[in-house]
């Protein structure tokens, strides 16, 4: 990575396949395999760019937050390599990583202020940002991450893992006005979505219709359409209160999905705001590159990352990391 902006490469090793069968992640086994699987990429990562350790500036990290065994892996392996490297680690908190995605390959900078939605499978945030570490949270999840409601859905609908790619290609041939979900948190800019999922579970329960393919497809637009509705509302709020803002970044996983970008598409053509989503759909998921890219402007808008003690760098919170 180079400038937070240019990929040199990026390598993932990905369990989606081993826990296809479980519905969800077996914290334990993902560890052990990233045991397995570490090295192996970070060799992969530094030949597809051709450098050598000597070429580094630093190491990036994801310390928080996440799977306890998998952070550790990680953050073991980068302190090691550090100090056999003697390199500085710079301690990156994931929503940071997924904030700094929509410069990855960028074909201009993007301009602050920015608002950016990060939509995950483990937070749904929006952010107004003046540079890389000030601004603050405007508005998150009070239960669920909108990843979740995907995943979840998916789950009653007896899709696969992880849910939201699937719920959403079957979503595609679905009638997104065919049953009508509630849109809750009408009086704020947080977001809710434990009540969508109850509502799809007593549907699913009391219907009497046969599930035929058509009829599921028809659930599925319609949840994917009650979740992507909430999500934008909800921007939308926070875009009024925001009039100064000149992009609207949509990252994390969920960014991937393509009727949220296209419903996107048309809130910030009503507000004359550039919309930005990660420039390749890699980047919208989990990804080392903007772990690096985000350790970049770490150091970018403060050095003393480099220096900091790691176990007390203060990624606990990233509410906490960015100054007002
Ligand atoms: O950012 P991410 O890779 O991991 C977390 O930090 O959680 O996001 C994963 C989430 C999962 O819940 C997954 O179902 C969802 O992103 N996701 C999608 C799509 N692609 C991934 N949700 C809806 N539509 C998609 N196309
Ligand atoms: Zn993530």
């Amino acid at each position: 990575m180079e400038h937070g902006v240019t990929v040199q490469s990026c390598v993932i090793a990905s369990s989606k396949r081993d826990f296809g069968d479980t519905g969800g992640v077996i914290p334990e086994y993902a560890a052990r395999k990233q045991v397995e699987c570490v090295l192996p990429v970070i060799e992969k990562a530094l030949k597809d760019a051709d450098v050598t350790p000597a070429d580094l500036d630093g190491i990036a990290v994801t310390t928080c937050p996440g799977l306890l065994g998998s952070l550790l892996v990680g953050t073991t392996t980068a302190r090691t390599l550090g100090a056999l490297w003697k390199l500085p680690v710079i301690p990156v908190h994931h929503t940071l990583g997924h904030l700094s995605s929509s410069w990855l390959s960028a074909a201009d900078a993007p301009q602050f202020p920015i608002l950016t939605l990060s939509v995950s499978g483990g937070h749904t945030d929006v952010w107004y940002r003046t540079s890389h570490l000030t601004g603050k949270r405007v508005g998150a999840t009070v239960d669920d991450a909108a990843g979740e409601a995907f995943d979840k859905g998916a789950v009653l609908l007896g899709l696969g893992y992880p849910g939201g790619p699937q719920l959403a290609a079957l979503a595609k041939s679905g009638n997104e006005r065919a049953h009508k979900f509630p849109v809750p948190m009408h009086d704020s800019d947080d977001f809710s979505f434990s009540g969508l999922k109850t509502s799809l579970k007593y549907l699913l329960r009391d219907s009497k219709q046969p599930l035929t393919p058509q009829y599921k497809a028809d659930i599925a637009a319609s949840y994917e359409f009650a979740i992507c509705t909430h999500l934008l509302t909800q921007l939308e709020r926070s875009l009024k209160a925001h009039p100064d803002i000149r992009e609207v970044h949509i990252v994390g996983g969920v960014s991937a999905n393509e009727r949220l970008r296209a419903m996107a598409a048309l809130l910030c053509k009503k507000y004359s705001k550039t919309l930005r989503t990660p420039s390749k759909l890699v980047y919208c998921t989990d990804n080392g590159a903007m772990i690096a890219a985000a350790g970049e402007f770490l150091l970018l808008e403060d050095a003393s990352w480099a220096g900091r003690p790691f176990l007390t760098a203060p990624t606990a919170s990233l509410a906490g990391l960015l100054r007002s």
